[in-house]
C-alpha cells in the first residue's frame, strides 16, 4: 500500500528535479487537481515537472522506495479522470509537460521520435514540417499530449483509415515503476523478436510505468482531400452510404462521422461562428472526407459522383461539397463543437460506445428507446465516429428538469446502455479508456482469466503498487 511522502522524501524530490522542476503552493497546484470533466477533484502535496528521462527515473527511484503513489499527467484532455490525484493528499503529481522535445525525424523511414510532453498538434506539425503526415486527430489536440494519447490509446476521427493510436507506436521509452528505463524506441515495422513488451503500456494509462518518449509512424501527406456535409434519413442510410463509399473510395476514406440533427442545432446554438452549411434540416448528418495522393482534385469529383449516385437512390437527402479549405474547416468546427455545445446546453450523462459497424443502427434505436424509458428528463444525442463504430452515446438533461434527479439515472442508464452493447458484441469504452470513472464496470464487465493477467501483469510490473492507484483496477 502506497503512503504519504514525509518530509524527507518531499525535499529529494524536489532536489531530483531543480529548483524550476517543482510546484507545491495551493495556487500553483490547483490547475491539476481537477479532471477536464471536473467529474474528480483531488489534492496533492507536490507537482513535479521533469525535464529529461534521467530526472523522471530518479523520482520514480525515490517513490518506489519510499512507496509513495504517482499520478502521471499529460494535457487534461482525459474523460474518465485518469490523471487527477486522489482525495488522500498522499499522491505525487507528475506532470510531463516540459519533456516537449521532437528528439527526431527521419522522412525516408516515415517516422518520427517525440517526448511524451509535446501536445498532439506539434506532433502533427513536426510532421508536416517534414512532408509527412501525422494521422491522429482529436478536437483537443491542441492541449492533448502525446504521451497521454499513447497512455489512453487515443482514437479521434481518423481511425478508420490509420487506426487508434496504439497502431501508430512504433517504439516507446518508458520509465518502470522501480525508477528502470526501457529503452524500446525501436523505429522499425518488423520485428519479431518475442514479447511486444512495449505495447503493454500503450492503454495502460499509468498504472504500470510512466512513457517518457515515442518512436511513431508517419504516413504520405495527402496531396489532396475532399470533405462533405451529407443529410441523410436514418443511421442504416448513413450506414450503406459508408459501405458504398468504402467500395469505390477504398482507403481514401479517411473520416466518416455521424451527427443527428439536434448534435447540430446545439453547435449553431451555443458555439460562436458555427452554422449548419445544408439548406434543408435532416435527421442525420455525415461528415465525410477522403484524401487522395494525386494533386489533381480528382478526390472532389469522386466524391460529388458517389455523392450523386447516392442521391439518385433517394439514400442521401441533401449534401454540399466544401469549396475551400475555410469550408472544410467550417464544416469540421460543427462537429468538434458538439462536446462543448453539450455541455453548455446542460448536464449529460456520457458514454464511449462501440459495436460492429454493421450493428450501429440497432445501438442507436434500442439504446435510444432505453435511454427514453430509463431517463425520461434527458434526450438522447448520439454523434461520433460511425466509421468506426465508434458513437458517444450521450444523454442530455432536458431544460427545465431539475438536474440532481437527472443525474441519479446515471447509474441504471450506463448498466442498461452497457448490456444493450455487450449483447452486440461490443465494447462499454470504445476511446476513452477507463481512468477512475470506469474502473468498477472493468471489473465487471472484463472476462475473468482476462482480468486476472491484467492484474498479474500490474503486480509484476508495479509489485508495490505506486503506479497510478485507483485507476484502471481499482
Ligand atoms: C469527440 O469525439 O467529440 C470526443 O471523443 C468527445 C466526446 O465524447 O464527446
Ligand atoms: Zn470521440
Amino acid at each position: 500500500m502506497p503512503r504519504a511522502p514525509d518530509c524527507a522524501t518531499l525535499l529529494e524530490l524536489k532536489a531530483a528535479v531543480g529548483a524550476s522542476g517543482w510546484l507545491d503552493s495551493a495556487a500553483e497546484v490547483a490547475p491539476y487537481l481537477d479532471d477536464f470533466r471536473r467529474l474528480f477533484h483531488g489534492a496533492t502535496p507536490l507537482v513535479l515537472l521533469p525535464q529529461s528521462t534521467g530526472e523522471v527515473a530518479q523520482i520514480l527511484r525515490l517513490c518506489s522506495r519510499d512507496e509513495v503513489a504517482v499520478v502521471p499527467h499529460g494535457g487534461n484532455t482525459g474523460y474518465c479522470g485518469g490523471a487527477t490525484p486522489d482525495e488522500s493528499g498522499s499522491q505525487i503529481v507528475l506532470s510531463m509537460r516540459r519533456m516537449n522535445r521532437v528528439r527526431e525525424i527521419d522522412p525516408a523511414n516515415f517516422s518520427l521520435i517525440v517526448e511524451a510532453g509535446c501536445t498532439l498538434s506539434v506532433v502533427q506539425a513536426a510532421a508536416r514540417a517534414a512532408n509527412r503526415l501525422f494521422p491522429l486527430s482529436l478536437g483537443s489536440e491542441g492541449s492533448a499530449q502525446i504521451g497521454g494519447n499513447i497512455a489512453t490509446n487515443a482514437g479521434g476521427t481518423a481511425v478508420l483509415r490509420y487506426g487508434m493510436m496504439r497502431d501508430l507506436v512504433l517504439g516507446l521509452e518508458v520509465v518502470l515503476a522501480d525508477g528502470r528505463v526501457l529503452p524500446a524506441l525501436g523505429k522499425l515495422r518488423k520485428d519479431n523478436t518475442g514479447y511486444d513488451v512495449k505495447s503493454l503500456f500503450v492503454g495502460s494509462e499509468g498504472t504500470l510505468g510512466v512513457i517518457t518518449a515515442a518512436s511513431l509512424k508517419l504516413f504520405p501527406l495527402p496531396a489532396d482531400s475532399a470533405t462533405a456535409l451529407v443529410g441523410v434519413q436514418s443511421p442504416a442510410q448513413a450506414l450503406e452510404l459508408l459501405v458504398r463509399l468504402r467500395g469505390s473510395a477504398g482507403d481514401q476514406i479517411t473520416a466518416f462521422e455521424l451527427l443527428p440533427r439536434r448534435a447540430v442545432e446545439l453547435a449553431v446554438q451555443y458555439i460562436d461562428g458555427v452554422a449548419d452549411p445544408l439548406a434543408d434540416a435532416a435527421h442525420w448528418y455525415v461528415l465525410v472526407e477522403i484524401s487522395a495522393s494525386e494533386p489533381d482534385g480528382g478526390a472532389t469529383t469522386s466524391l460529388a459522383e458517389e455523392l450523386a449516385a447516392a442521391a439518385a437512390q433517394s439514400l442521401v437527402s441533401d449534401a454540399i461539397i466544401a469549396a475551400s479549405l475555410a469550408q472544410a474547416e467550417a464544416m469540421w468546427k460543427l462537429r468538434e463543437s458538439i462536446p462543448a455545445a453539450q455541455t453548455r446546453h446542460g448536464a449529460s450523462l456520457k458514454h464511449d460506445l462501440s459495436v460492429p459497424i454493421s450493428a450501429l443502427p440497432r445501438l442507436i434505436d434500442r439504446g435510444t428507446a432505453l435511454a427514453a424509458r430509463i431517463v425520461p428528463d434527458g434526450e438522447t444525442i448520439a454523434y461520433g465516429h460511425a466509421g468506426d463504430g465508434n458513437l458517444h452515446f450521450n444523454v442530455s438533461q432536458r431544460p427545465g428538469s431539475e438536474r440532481a434527479a437527472f443525474l441519479a439515472k446515471k447509474a441504471p442508464l450506463e448498466d442498461a446502455l452497457f448490456d444493450l452493447t455487450e449483447s452486440l458484441g461490443g465494447s462499454f469504452s470504445a476511446e476513452h479508456g477507463i481512468g477512475r470513472l470506469r474502473a468498477a464496470q472493468l471489473a465487471r464487465r472484463t472476462d475473468p482469466v482476462e482480468f486476472s493477467l491484467m492484474r498479474d501483469l500490474k503486480r509484476t510490473l508495479d509489485p508495490k503498487g505506486i503506479m497510478n492507484p485507483g485507476k484502471l483496477l481499482a
